[in-house]
């Protein structure tokens, strides 16, 4: 027992959680069943032991999350996944020796240790490698992978920097390490087989065309099915409190809208558009950029209580076209 423990039995005097940058209390919290929320490259993940039950329903209480939504376990490589699933075949290798650490997830058969929690009751478990340092690090020193899904409330944008988390979650847990702002800022590409054949589940920054070209194959975008494959899939996700619109008709749309408290966010270059606000989302014109700051420019105009976000869409190219997927869903019902 070390002196780590005493603080989680004490009352909170204040109701947001600490933001740290110490990875041995990081591990303290979670070798004793605490949730975490760690930075990944894509977005912060709300962390907890991948082998305990008691664990991992923390992360589905704190997020609002349905049990049936399963969870992404995050390893240190691909050697410590091996025990997690039951084969690793040549395709696998290939794309971890490609791509890990990085932002892809693989939909892998599960061996028999992982728990139900995590799968939802699937026989495919979600595997990934993230390429941050300080989380990395913080898996090296535990003998277990972390589930983590984003740090956010069901349904809610994906948090980039830890204040994002601490505001939305900081009453429900104790810490966060602190690993800066994400540098990819879109969540994980998902990657899976079905009869052999690699499917994408999830657009992210590692595009269908550069997995397509490691596995020297065409590959198929799953965007709907009959089966929830993975929730992320869901037409209203990632989407903020106020009403979202995402279009490739600006200045038209903002005409519509013009009685309205209007918030906007550009893709390269200042509108002159009459908003509220505006936020331009990369002045270079580039879509890692955008997609780097797309969350936290979103995080910042919900927070302003107006009418109308309105979001220019990428060019449909690259990474683009993660980008648009994220913004149709923010946008669906709203
Ligand atoms: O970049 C990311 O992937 C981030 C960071 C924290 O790693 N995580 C993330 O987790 O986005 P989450 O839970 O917000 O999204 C993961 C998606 C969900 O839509 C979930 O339903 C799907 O992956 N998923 C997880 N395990 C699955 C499984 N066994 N079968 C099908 N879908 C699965
Ligand atoms: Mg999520």
């Amino acid at each position: 027992m070390t002196i780590c423990h005493l603080p989680l039995l004490l009352p909170k005097f204040n109701s947001l959680a600490q933001i740290v940058k110490d990875i041995s209390l990081a591990k303290e919290y979670l070798d004793s069943g605490e949730l975490v929320a760690i930075p990944t490259e894509t977005v912060y993940g709300l962390a907890a032991k991948g082998t305990s039950a008691k664990a991992l329903v923390k992360i589905f209480e704190a997020k609002g999350r349905p049990i049936n939504n399963p969870l992404i376990l995050h390893f240190k490589d691909l050697e410590s996944v091996t025990p997690f699933v039951t084969t690793i075949t040549e395709e696998i290798r290939r794309l971890a020796s490609q791509f890990w650490p990085g932002p892809l997830t693989l939909l892998l058969p599960k061996a028999e240790k992982v728990p139900d929690m995590v799968t939802a009751g699937s026989n495919r478990v979600a595997v990934r490698v993230p390429n941050h340092p300080v989380t990395l690090e913080l898996l090296k020193s535990l003998d277990y992978p972390l589930a983590a899904p984003s740090a956010n409330p069901s349904g809610y944008i994906s948090p980039t920097r830890p204040e994002h988390v601490d505001t939305q979650l900081g009453e429900k847990i104790r810490l966060i390490l602190d690993g800066g702002a994400c540098t990819s800022g879109i969540e994980s590409t998902i990657l899976g087989w079905e009869n052999g054949t690699p499917i994408i589940y999830r657009k992210g920054v590692i595009t269908v065309e550069q997995i397509g070209e490691v596995l020297g194959k065409r590959l198929q975008f799953k965007n709907k099915s009959k089966v929830l494959e993975a929730p992320g899939m869901l037409s209203s996700h990632y989407a903020p409190n106020t009403r979202t619109l995402a279009t490739d008709q600006l200045k038209e749309t903002v005409g519509i809208h013009q009685d309205k408290r209007m918030g906007l966010l550009s893709f390269s270059k200042p509108t002159g558009l009459k908003v509220e606000r505006e936020i331009v989302l990369t002045q270079k014109g580039s879509l890692e950029e955008m997609a780097k700051n797309l969350y936290a420019a979103m995080h910042e105009l919900d927070a302003l209580g107006l009418q109308i976000i309105i979001i220019e869409k990428a060019p449909d190219q690259g990474i683009g076209k993660a980008i648009n997927d994220r913004l149709l869903r923010s946008s669906t019902t709203k």
